[in-house]
C-alpha cells in the first residue's frame, strides 16, 4: 500500500477553515507535528489561538473528516488539539515599549454602575478561563470596594514585594492583586482624588504578573476620569460590558459603550447578570423585564454574551471566597458563566487576527 505523504496531510488539512478567522489551517500555520507511521497511522497537532476554543470539538472532526476523504490510504487519525494565545500586541498598541509586555491580552470588565455584579462576573471568567489551561491573571482596581480579596477568601493575605515588586497572590489556578490587598479603606479613601488614575496606573506597572495569556482587569464603575484615563493608556484587547435587565434602561451603560469605542477599544460582548430568578418548579421570574440584555446588545451591536441568574448561591460563593463556577461547576448558571468566558476567549482571537469581534 502507498505510503502517506506529508504533502497531502498539508492539502488535505488546507480544506479545513478555521471558522471565526476565515481561513484554512495551513494558511494560518495551526498545524504541526505531523507523524505517519508504518502502518499510515496519521497524526498531527492543531494549534488553536485559545484553550477556551468553543469551536474545538468541531474543527477536530473536520479535520478528521477532510484526511478520510481526500487521504484514503490513512489508516487511523489522531488530532491533538493545543493552543497557542494570540496577542494584541500586534494589531493594537505594537508599542515594544508597552506596560505589560509579558501580558499577552488585557479584557476589561466594566459596567455603568456598580452592585451590578461586575466583580462576580470578573472572578468567574478569569476561574473559568483558568480552568481550560489558559494563564489567567485577575486584577482588581475598583478603589470604590476592592472585592476581590472577599471573593478569593484572601481578606488577610499580604503580597510580597521583591524588588519592588508586587508579586501577586494565586488561588484556583489565577493570579490576583487587588488594591485592597495593599491598602486598608481608610487609605483607598485617599486614593479616590485627582491623582486616582495615575496611581492605579503606578499600582498596575509594579505588579509582577510573569507570563499571561489573559489578564481580567475589573474596572472601577463608572465613566469617569480614572475609567478613561486607564482605558486610553491600558493596552486593553476589549472590554466587556456587565449589566442587570434594569440597568440596561440606565444612560450609564450606553456612556460605557461610547467610552470604549471613542477609545478604539472593541466591545467583547455584553453580559446579563441577575437576569431572572428560578422558582422551585422551574420556572423563570424575569424580575427585572425580559430579554433587555438582549436587545440593548443587539440595538447597540454588540455581542450577547448571555444571561446569569439571580441565585442565593452565586452571592455566597462570593462571601465565603470560593468562585460559584469552583463551587458548583455542573450547575446551568456555572455553564452560562463557562460559555461566556469562552466567546469572550473567542472575540478576543477574532480580535488579534484583525477581523471585526463586535456584531
Ligand atoms: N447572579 C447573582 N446572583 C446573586 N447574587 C449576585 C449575583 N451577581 C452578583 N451578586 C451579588 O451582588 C453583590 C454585588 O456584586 P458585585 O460583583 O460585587 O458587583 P459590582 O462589582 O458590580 O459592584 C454581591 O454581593 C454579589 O455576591
Ligand atoms: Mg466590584
Amino acid at each position: 500500500m502507498a505510503k502517506v505523504q506529508e504533502s497531502s496531510i498539508y492539502e488535505a488539512l488546507s480544506t479545513v477553515m478555521e471558522p471565526d478567522l476565515k481561513k484554512d489551517l495551513v494558511t494560518l500555520a495551526m498545524v504541526e507535528d505531523i507523524e505517519i507511521d508504518s502502518e499510515n497511522n496519521v497524526s498531527f497537532s492543531v494549534v488553536l489561538t485559545t484553550p477556551a476554543c468553543p469551536m474545538k470539538e468541531q474543527i477536530k472532526n473536520a479535520c478528521i473528516e477532510a484526511i478520510r476523504q481526500h487521504v484514503p490510504e490513512a489508516a487511523g487519525v489522531r488530532v491533538n488539539m493545543k493552543s497557542k494565545v494570540t496577542s494584541s500586541c500586534g494589531h493594537h498598541h505594537c508599542d515594544h515599549d508597552r506596560p505589560l509586555k509579558n501580558v499577552k491580552n488585557i479584557i476589561a470588565v466594566a459596567s455603568g454602575k456598580g452592585g451590578v455584579g461586575k466583580s462576580t462576573f470578573a472572578a468567574n471568567l478569569a476561574v473559568s478561563l483558568a480552568k481550560t489551561g489558559a494563564k489567567v491573571g485577575l486584577l482588581d482596581a475598583d478603589l470604590y470596594g476592592p472585592s476581590i480579596p472577599t471573593m478569593f477568601g484572601l481578606q488577610d493575605a499580604k503580597p510580597e514585594v521583591t524588588d519592588k515588586k508586587i508579586i501577586p497572590l494565586e488561588k484556583f489556578g489565577v493570579k490576583l492583586m487587588s488594591i485592597g490587598f495593599l491598602v486598608d479603606n481608610e487609605t483607598a479613601v485617599i486614593w479616590r482624588g485627582p491623582m486616582a488614575s495615575s496611581a492605579i496606573k503606578q499600582f498596575i506597572n509594579d505588579v509582577e504578573w510573569n507570563e499571561l495569556d489573559y489578564l481580567i482587569f475589573d474596572m472601577p464603575p463608572g465613566t469617569g476620569d480614572i475609567q478613561i484615563t486607564l482605558a486610553q493608556t491600558l493596552p486593553i484587547s476589549g472590554a466587556v460590558i456587565v449589566t442587570t435587565p434594569q440597568d440596561v434602561a440606565l444612560a450609564d451603560v450606553s456612556k460605557a459603550v461610547s467610552m470604549f469605542r471613542r477609545v478604539n477599544i472593541p466591545i467583547l460582548g455584553l453580559l446579563e447578570n441577575m437576569s431572572y430568578y428560578e422558582l422551585p418548579d422551574g420556572t423563570r421570574d424575569y424580575i427585572f423585564g425580559h430579554h433587555g440584555g438582549e436587545i440593548f446588545a443587539k440595538a447597540q451591536g454588540m455581542a450577547f454574551l448571555g444571561s446569569v441568574p439571580i441565585q442565593r448561591n452565586i452571592r455566597e460563593g462570593g462571601d465565603e471566597g470560593v468562585p460559584y463556577v469552583i463551587g458548583h461547576p455542573d450547575s446551568p448558571a456555572s455553564k452560562a458563566i463557562n460559555n461566556a468566558a469562552m466567546e469572550v476567549a473567542r472575540r478576543v482571537s477574532i480580535t488579534n487576527a484583525g477581523l471585526d469581534a463586535e456584531q
